[in-house]
This record gives structure tokens, sequence and C-alpha cells, in this order.
């Protein structure tokens, strides 16, 4: 079997790396590849490399995941997300391959308080999310055979992230301050790619589970609630820190206006592919303890 990575460098593209290596012969691109092109501001030539490669499944990792930033580069950002997805999916329907591609809780309202389902109805709040919604559409329009798996809050070992972010200014500063009023589940880069891996091979004995579904680490949080839940961590890893998990101030989103609006509901309903794929997906809290005893 052969497989095409797209966004080879990104947290989740990192670990596809690994966790599609035993399937199969893998070919990793990123946007700076020569060998092929792997660059999503040119989608024809991107789809030209599915076209010569003919893969058996195509992965692509790659997006303009800069959500503030995408509020002043709108058409950069829709070629990356909606425009290069579209053409990779008309490839690969061309080459019979499976596509399998990420997509965003953004492109929900963030209203209410229920895990979102595969089903409802979608109210993208910024450009990021309108153009992965958009993506999504266009790769269902033009390849049935897809997997796009929605997540939440990824992070990684690799590169910067949230905890690391926290931890630091908790050797820095006596108080802290997060918001408390938007809701989901930091879902480790590793679990997306094991699950992803599980879910390419079952779909491909069992092409009826293409489709839709949501990918997130089980339980819900707040920023608020994931920071503390880091620097608990670390004080139990017997880190000297400042500012310990009660030195982390509640305030509401309103406190830091950015570009973009973010959901504040952003709890993703795992039903469908647990029941698809017979997968039980960790607590969130399982992903942030192993990422953070890596990279204590
Ligand atoms: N991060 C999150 O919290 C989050 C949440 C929900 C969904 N997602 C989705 O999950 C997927 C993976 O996200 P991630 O967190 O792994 O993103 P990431 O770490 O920001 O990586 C993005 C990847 O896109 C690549 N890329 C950017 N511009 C490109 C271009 N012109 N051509 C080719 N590649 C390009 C980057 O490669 P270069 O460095 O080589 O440019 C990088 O490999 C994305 O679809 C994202 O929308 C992420």
């Amino acid at each position: 079997m052969k497989l095409l990575l797209l966004g080879k460098t990104g947290q989740v593209g990192w670990e596809l790396q690994r966790s599609l290596a035993p399937l199969g012969e893998l070919v990793a691109l990123g946007s700076a590849s020569t060998d092929f092109a792997g660059d999503l501001r040119h989608p024809e030539q991107v789809a030209q490399t599915v076209l010569t490669l003919r893969p058996d499944v195509i992965v692509n990792a790659a997006a303009h995941t800069a959500v503030d930033k995408a509020e002043s580069e709108p058409e950069l950002a829709r070629t990356l997300n909606a425009t290069a997805p579209c053409a990779i999916a008309q490839a690969a329907q061309q080459v019979g391959a499976l596509m399998v591609h990420y997509s965003t809780d953004y492109v929900f309202d963030g209203s209410g308080e229920r895990p979102w389902q595969e089903d409802d109805a979608t109210g993208p709040l910024s450009v990021y999310g309108r153009t992965k919604l958009e993506g999504e559409q266009l790769i269902a329009a033009h390849c049935p055979k897809h997997l796009i798996f929605r997540t939440s809050w990824v992070y990684a070992a690799r590169g910067g992230n949230f905890a690391k972010t926290m931890l630091r200014l908790a050797k820095e500063r006596e108080r802290l301050t997060v918001i408390d009023d938007q809701f989901g589940a930091p879902t480790g880069a590793e679990l997306l790619a094991d699950v992803t891996a599980h879910a390419i091979r079952d779909t491909l004995r069992e092409p009826a589970k293409a489709g839709l579904y949501h990918l997130a680490a089980a339980g819900e949080t707040t920023w608020n609630g994931y920071a503390r839940f880091v620097l608990e961590q670390a004080e139990a890893a017997g880190i000297a820190l400042k500012a310990g998990p009660a030195a982390v101030d509640a305030v509401p989103t309103s406190a830091f206006p950015t570009p973009a609006m973010r959901p504040h509901n952003s709890r993703l309903s795992r039903i469908k592919l647990q029941s698809a794929f017979g997968l039980s997906l960790p607590p969130w809290q399982t992903g942030v303890a192993r990422m953070l005893h890596e990279t204590l």
C-alpha cells in the first residue's frame, strides 16, 4: 500500500509520520518539499503530485491554522483550507484513493452546552472556521471515499504549546489569568495520529465507514482548568513555580480580545467515532500528563 502525507512538519503531521509508517510505503511532503510538490498555495501542483504518485491513501495534515492571522488573509486561508483540499479530493477520486483530512470545532457557533454531533448545524464565527467548513464540504462533494476528522485544542510534545507557555509563565509570575468560559477537550497529536491509522485500516476493509467524524479526547475542561491541571502536574513533578494551580485566576474570553472569535462550546461528541471503529478515547488528562512527562 502507498500513502501520501501532506503537512509532515505540523503537530499532527509529525505524529502521522510515525503512525502511518507501518501501514505501507509512506511519501511524506511539506510545503518546502522539492521531490514532489507539497505546497498548498499551488493546489493544481499538489493535485498533480497525487496523479503522479497514485497513492492508495492521502492524509492531508496541512492547513492554514493561524486562526487570528486568517482574519487578515482570508484568501490565503481559503486557498489552503478549501481550494487545495478540493483539488486533492478531485485527484484522489481520479486515482481511487481514500482521502483523510482534519477539520475543527470552529465550524460551530459555540452555542449551548451539549457536545456537538456530526450532523448538527454549523455556524463558523471566523475566517478559519468558514474556510475549514468549505474544505470539508468540497471534499465530501468530490471524493466520497473520505475520512474527515473534526478535532479540538490540538497539542503536541514537539514545538510550542499552551501547556509549555503556562509553565513558563508560572515560573516567571506570581499569578496567571486564564479564560474559563470556553469548553472543550485538549487532544494530543499522538492520539489523532494513532486513531487515524486505525480508521484507515478499517475503512479500507469496510468502505461504508467513510465519512465525517468528531475526534477529541474524552472529558471536558476550560483553558483555565487545563492550565491548573498543567501546574498541578508540574508541582507533583517537583518543579518550582511562582504561581501554583491556586494562583490561576478565571476571566471571561472578553478579557483577551482577539481578531477571530472563538466558540464558547467546543465539546465534540465521540459517540459516532467510537462505535464505528470500536475505539475508546482516553480522558484528556492522560495525554496531557504524558506530554508533560516527555517535556518537563
Ligand atoms: N491546532 C489545533 O488546535 C487544531 C484544532 C482543530 C483542528 N485542527 C486541524 O488539524 C490539522 C492539523 O493541525 P496542526 O495543529 O497539526 O497544525 P500545525 O501544527 O499548525 O501545522 C500546520 C501544517 O500545515 C503546513 N502548511 C502551512 N502552509 C502550508 C502550505 N502552503 N503548503 C503546505 N503545507 C502548509 C505546515 O507546514 P510548513 O511548516 O512546512 O509550512 C504545517 O505542517 C489542521 O487541519 C487543523 O486545521 C487543529
